[in-house]
């Protein structure tokens, strides 16, 4: 296995994961890439590593062009384990590296290794260490995602290292992004990578961009950890982020739902029919088909969330509070939400829904609609109704945001 190069003396060693289905409980039918580099200047430099798994291919991409224990630098932007878990193969082989990183990582790695006689030195923004043609500049970007994360500039090449942020599970040999179909990266990979991992920290990519932007550093390549590198138009990627750390999102409606005797599955149709007679675009999920990160991916992609749950002992039904449960962890912003539900006998169910979706802090139409049992005649047209009040408050909402 060949080492790829990127830029003048500066090599992709990474691994591809074609099989990985199941990212730490999140789905990845694309698989993913783990990134990682090296630069081949009079200080060999290694910044970040590959999942364990697959060390022994990215000794494999290191020995076609060196000897790993001549590596004199190591960079580690960030500790999850997907790309610091070879941390201790590569120093117990480069016995003369310095290992660069911020102190939280520093903390990290010492939880996660045995560090006794490494080399370690803790850095923040603005420190550089030169590799001999090439000056390495530190970026700290805490809870981008974690609290150790940090980039690595690359001044003379204009490459950014950008760790998770950017990135995207999406296994492809092809390394840039203009080699791949830009419809699968942009619609598919690139939202659902920020949805399910970076939506909470939406605030802090904002801050984090305009820093970068005012210390006027020129970026023409963003290699993230994961995925694809962008070279053809890094902007367009910076400039999505941006959007989604806005909050922006299309005009349209995602209900998501759960049934068990199929009446709120009923209630979710004529509830279809007059958001469709609004005029108002909508996609429907049914949370027992559906893996938990591709609804929470088609939920950032619209305005309006309607959650559908039957009751239970007098609570929202398991998966749809698992739902509501991982939704509330990414701290969603700029949406607007309702519930409806069939219930037996005392109900509970959308009222539940409606108090997680308010203590998010979202906009919410009270009272939602349910129905006792099973839907019959008039029920229909009020959910029919329903559906056409909700469409036309989502409009109205995401009038707000144009
Ligand atoms: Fe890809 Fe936060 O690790």
């Amino acid at each position: 296995m060949k080492a790829k190069q990127i830029k003048p003396g500066i090599y992709w060693v990474g691994a591809i994961d074609w099989n990985v289905r199941d990212f730490h409980g999140y789905v990845t039918p694309r698989g993913t890439t783990y990134n990682n580099f090296l630069i081949m200047d009079r200080k060999i430099a290694l910044i970040d590593t590959v999942k364990y798994d697959f060390a022994d291919t990215m000794f494999e991409r290191i020995r076609c062009l060196t000897n790993p224990e001549k590596i004199r630098i190591a960079v580690c932007n960030h500790i999850e384990m997907d790309h610091a878990g070879s941390w201790d193969r590569v120093m117990s082989l480069a016995k003369k590296a310095t290992l660069y990183c911020t102190e939280r990582a520093r903390e990290g790695l010492e939880r996660h290794f045995d560090t006794t006689g490494w080399d370690i030195q803790t850095v923040g923004t603005g420190d550089t260490v030169k590799t001999g043609e090439k000056t390495l500049m530190f970026i700290e970007t805490p809870m981008l995602h974690w609290p150790d994360s940090m980039m690595t500039y690359i001044r003379e090449d204009r490459l950014l290292i950008s760790q998770d942020a950017f990135g995207q599970h999406f296994a492809q040999a092809a390394l840039f992004d203009d080699l791949v179909q830009e419809q699968e990266l942009l619609e598919d990979a690139v939202i659902d990578y920020y949805a399910n991992i970076l939506m909470p920290f939406g605030r802090l990519i904002k801050a984090k961009i305009a820093e970068l932007q005012r210390m006027g550093l020129e970026i023409d390549m963003i290699a993230p950890d994961h995925g694809v590198i962008w070279r053809k138009n890094p902007e367009k990627v910076i400039k999505m982020y941006l959007d989604m750390a806005e909050g922006r999102a299309r005009e349209g409606i995602v209900i998501v739902y759960d049934t068990m005797w199929h009446s709120t599955e009923r209630m979710s149709r004529a509830i279809l029919d007059g958001i469709l007679d609004e005029g108002v675009y909508a996609e429907v999920i049914k949370l027992r088909e559906t893996p938990m990160s591709v609804a929470i991916k088609q939920f950032w992609k619209y305005r309006g969330l309607l959650v559908g749950t039957p009751t239970l002992n007098n609570l929202m039904f398991p998966t749809v509070a698992e739902f509501l449960q991982h939704l509330r962890g990414l701290r969603p912003q700029h949406r607007i939400a309702s519930a409806f539900g069939s219930y037996g006998w005392g109900g509970g169910g959308v009222r539940e829904a409606l108090g997680i979706l308010k203590s998010m802090k979202l906009e919410v139409v009270e009272p939602g609609f349910e129905v006792k049992y099973r839907p019959m005649g008039e029920d229909y047209r009020q959910g029919y109704d329903f559906g056409r009040l909700f469409a036309r408050k989502v409009v109205e909402y995401h009038s707000g945001f144009e």
